[in-house]
């Protein structure tokens, strides 16, 4: 089964509104290639003027993060209802900043997850091993009670939904990227997991992508690999040159 590629970038805690308009702009005069989906994951407050800046394009617009609960006294959180309604189609969920900084669990991650499902938000679940558990042998465990976790619940035709992304955590912002060999085992084992607990169909459909320290030297042997469906891209995803590099690549 063929899958479309994507290409998305997480622009994490970078630029201001102004500053996320005129890369996304960027973006948009660059971009040639027309056979993979692109997708950046801009800031809160730059979401829906990005989102107008890209409206009609094929440039897709995700946010970082989501709250389970529609509205309420919840300071300081956003909600899938209000992420779609400023334009934005996906959401990272689970990215391991989240796990390491802010106390994200698979618990939160599952109710994240159901949130963007009802929301009509495509999540991007990221799931990945620190470099203690990769080399104790630990990162198949890992991944699965990651993905037990976080997709708890959940059945094919919601499944059939969702981008996978899987980030270790020592090649994110490291420079240190996984050969094309264990990005690819990880992702077999990942797409495994998923026949076993849904269905072929989510198995041979669902896209899961890399992410750590991706650039366009890096790219396309990593994009070639067969369970490699894109690539989720933090640093190389700041300028425009950098991250139509990688599309380019891919
Ligand atoms: P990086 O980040 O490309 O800067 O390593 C990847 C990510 O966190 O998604």
């Amino acid at each position: 089964m063929s899958r479309t590629l994507m290409v998305a970038g997480n622009w994490k805690l970078h630029k201001t509104v102004d500053e996320s308009v005129a890369l996304a702009q960027a973006l948009l005069k660059g971009l040639q290639r027309k056979d993979l989906d692109v997708l950046i994951a801009p800031t809160f407050p730059a979401i829906h003027a990005v989102a107008q800046a890209v409206k009609g394009s094929p440039i897709l617009v995700a946010g970082q993060n989501l709250y389970w609960q529609d509205q309420g006294a919840f300071t300081a959180e956003v909600s899938g209802p209000m992420l779609k309604a400023a334009g934005a189609s996906h959401v990272i969920i689970g990215h391991s900043e989240r796990r390491q900084f802010f106390g994200e669990t698979e618990k939160t991650v599952n109710h994240r997850v159901n949130a963007a499902l009802k929301a009509g938000l495509t999540p991007i679940v990221c799931v990945g091993e620190t470099l203690e558990e990769r080399e104790a042998n630990q990162t198949a465990d890992v991944l699965q009670s990651q993905l037990a976790g976080g997709l708890a619940g959940l059945d094919a035709k919601q499944a059939a939904k969702l981008i996978i992304a899987y980030e270790p955590v020592w090649a994110i912002g490291t420079g240190k990227t996984a050969s094309e060999d264990q990005a690819d085992q990880a992702h077999a084992e990942i797409r495994a997991w998923l026949g076993g607990r849904f269905d072929k169909n989510i198995e041979n459909s669902v896209r899961i992508l890399y992410g750590g320290s991706v650039k366009s030297a890096n790219a396309a042997g990593l994009l070639n690999r067969e369970h490699v469906d894109g690539a989720l891209v933090g640093g190389a995803s700041l300028t425009a040159e950098d991250f139509l590099g990688i599309i380019e690549a891919a």
